[in-house]
């Protein structure tokens, strides 16, 4: 099984609403075309997932692959501590974060810090999937959660129809929120791992993890540590 190259050259089909709509809302584009033209982030769309299903233990918080920090700011509010890691060190630059909370720049794979809460919110498609869900495992305190949202490669003929389905979901969250959006400059990549490829490995690492497809092209993974 394939692990995600960061290829600028994958097609990705348009998400319609991750924009205001272009003139040819179903062509295909190139990736580097839709990194350049995506000024709105869905991701935040699942900031109130993540805050309505957090740990009961709530000291310490890790956003991996956190980008401009946004999260990270809600999460202040519900934890003692909260860290904010990417590994793009202008996405994190000049931020400012509540007095509980920091950023800093470093790889996912590399923080050594324990948490009750892990969260990667549009991440896992940029590490190796094994090797990832393993660290999380290995950071999480005993009854610490892992929460994360994830996009796939759509590959069987129900990952089409849903995919189809987001086609007209996407553009009415972006409708709904776009007022409230700020731009989001942090590095996109295209998925190259399937919603079965996840959860076959997911479910190895962290046996009991429960994954969702969810709207706007992703889904979710949620599991607790015995
Ligand atoms: C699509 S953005 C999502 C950002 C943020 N989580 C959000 O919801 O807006 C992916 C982020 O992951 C970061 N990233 C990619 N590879 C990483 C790695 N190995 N370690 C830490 N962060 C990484 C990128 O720099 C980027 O900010």
């Amino acid at each position: 099984m394939g692990e995600h190259q960061d290829d600028p050259g994958d097609l990705l089909p348009l998400r319609q609403g991750d924009r205001p709509l272009g003139p040819h809302p179903l062509r295909l584009r190139t990736h580097g075309e839709a990194l350049s033209s995506t000024n709105w982030s869905h991701n935040d769309h699942f900031h109130g997932w993540v805050l309505r299903s957090l740990p009961d233990a709530r000291s310490h918080a890790l956003d991996l692959g956190c980008g401009s920090g946004r999260l990270v700011r809600q999460l202040a509010s519900c934890f003692e501590t909260v860290t904010g890691v990417d590994s793009d060190p202008r996405i994190i630059q000049g931020v400012e974060v509540p007095v509980n909370a920091r950023l800093f720049a470093s790889d996912a794979l590399a923080v050594q810090e324990r948490a009750d809460l892990i969260t990667m919110i549009a991440v896992l498609h940029h590490l190796p999937l094994r090797s990832a869900l393993e660290h999380v495992a290995d950071l999480l305190n005993p009854g610490g959660r892992f929460l994360c949202v994830g996009l796939a490669r759509p590959r069987n003929l129900v990952d089409w129809v849903w995919e189809a389905g987001n086609v007209v979901a996407n553009p009415l969250i972006g409708l709904l929120k776009y007022e409230k959006a700020t731009p989001s400059p942090a590095r996109i990549a295209a998925p190259s791992l399937t919603l079965e490829e996840i959860d076959q490995v997911g479910s190895e690492v962290m046996p009991g993890l429960r994954i969702r497809r969810r709207e706007g092209f992703r889904h979710t993974l949620m599991w607790s540590k015995p």
